[in-house]
C-alpha cells in the first residue's frame, strides 16, 4: 500500500538537533512534526510523580495502559498533554530527561509506544523523530535521515542552548566554589558544567546504543548527516535536499 503523503524518519543521538531539524523540514513542507521522545518523557513524568521504580517494567506497563499521552503538533515544537495536563515544559526538565532514558530500555514498553506513534504517523504528511523511527517504528518511511554528530560536540551545543538546571550540575557547583548563583560563571565553573552536561550525555547514549530493543543505530537505507563540523543552516540545507530529491522521485 502506498501513503498519499511522505513519513519522513529522523533519528540520532541526543543532542544532535533532531528536534530543531524536525520543526524546520515539517515547517518548509507543510507537514506535522511529532516527537516520539516527549512520549518517553510524559510517561517518565508519571512514573516520577507517582513513585514508581524506573527499572520495573510491568508496574509501567501497567501505568502506561492508564495514561493518555497526547502530542499536538506546533510550529516549533510538539504541545505535550499528559492525561490532559500540559506538561510541555516539565518534560524538558533534568529529572525527567534522566527517567525517560531509563524507561525507555523496556522492550515492552518499547512495543506499546511503538504501536501509539504508528498510529499517529501511518497518514503520513509527517515528519517523525526519535531513535527508532527508521527502524522499528515505520521501517517503510520514505525518508530516512539520521542525524548524528560527536558527543562533544552535541554536548558543548546542549551547555549553551540554556543554562541547564541539572541536580547533578547543582552538586557540582556548590562543591567546586562558594560562589552566589547569582556571580557571573566563571571560564572554570563553565568547563566543569560542560563535563557534568558531557558525563550525562554519554550516559544516555550508552543506554541507548546498549539496549536489547530497537537500540539506536542508523537504518541500512538511513541517510546519514554528521553535524559535527557543519553549521545549522548547512544541516537543513542539506536534509532539505534529501527531502526534495526524495518528493521529485515520488
Ligand atoms: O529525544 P528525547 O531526548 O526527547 O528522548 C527522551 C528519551 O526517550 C531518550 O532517553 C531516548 C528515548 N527515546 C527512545 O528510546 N525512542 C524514541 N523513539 C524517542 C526517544
Amino acid at each position: 500500500k502506498k501513503r498519499e503523503r511522505p513519513i519522513i524518519a529522523i533519528d540520532g543521538p541526543a543532542g544532535a538537533g533532531k528536534s530543531t531539524l524536525a520543526a524546520h523540514l515539517a515547517r518548509r513542507f507543510g507537514f506535522l512534526n511529532l516527537e516520539t521522545g516527549a512520549m518517553y518523557r510524559a510517561l517518565a513524568l508519571k512514573a516520577i510523580e507517582n513513585d514508581y521504580d524506573f527499572d520495573e517494567e510491568a508496574p509501567l506497563m501497567a501505568l502506561a495502559a492508564q495514561t493518555r499521552i497526547t502530542l499536538e503538533p506546533q510550529l516549533d515544537g510538539n504541545r505535550v498533554l499528559l492525561d490532559g495536563m500540559d506538561v510541555s515544559r516539565r518534560i524538558r526538565e533534568t529529572d525527567v530527561t534522566s527517567a525517560a532514558s531509563k524507561v525507555s530500555v523496556h522492550p515492552h514498553l518499547r512495543a506499546w509506544m511503538v504501536q501509539e506513534q504508528r498510529t499517529l504517523g501511518e497518514a503520513g504528511g509527517v515528519v517523525m523523530e526519535g531513535r527508532d523511527i527508521g527502524t522499528a517504528v515505520f521501517p517503510d518511511a520514505e525518508v530516512k535521515i539520521f542525524l548524528d554528530a560527536a558527543p562533544e560536540v552535541r554536548g558543548s551545543r546542549r551547555y549553551r542552548q540554556a543554562a541547564p538546571r541539572s541536580p547533578a550540575l547543582e552538586a557540582t557547583r556548590e562543591q567546586n566554589s562558594a560562589r552566589q548563583t547569582s556571580d557571573p560563571v566563571t571560564a572554570e565553573q563553565q568547563r566543569l558544567d560542560e563535563e557534568v552536561i558531557l558525563r550525562e550525555l554519554k550516559d544516555r547514549d550508552y543506554r541507548d546504543r546498549n539496549r536489547a530493543e530497537s537500540p539506536l543505530r542508523p537504518a541500512a537505507d538511513a541517510v546519514i548527516l554528521d553535524s559535527t563540523a557543519m553549521t545549522l543552516d548547512e544541516v537543513l540545507l542539506q536534509a532539505e535536499k534529501i527531502v526534495r530529491s526524495h518528493l521529485k522521485h515520488e
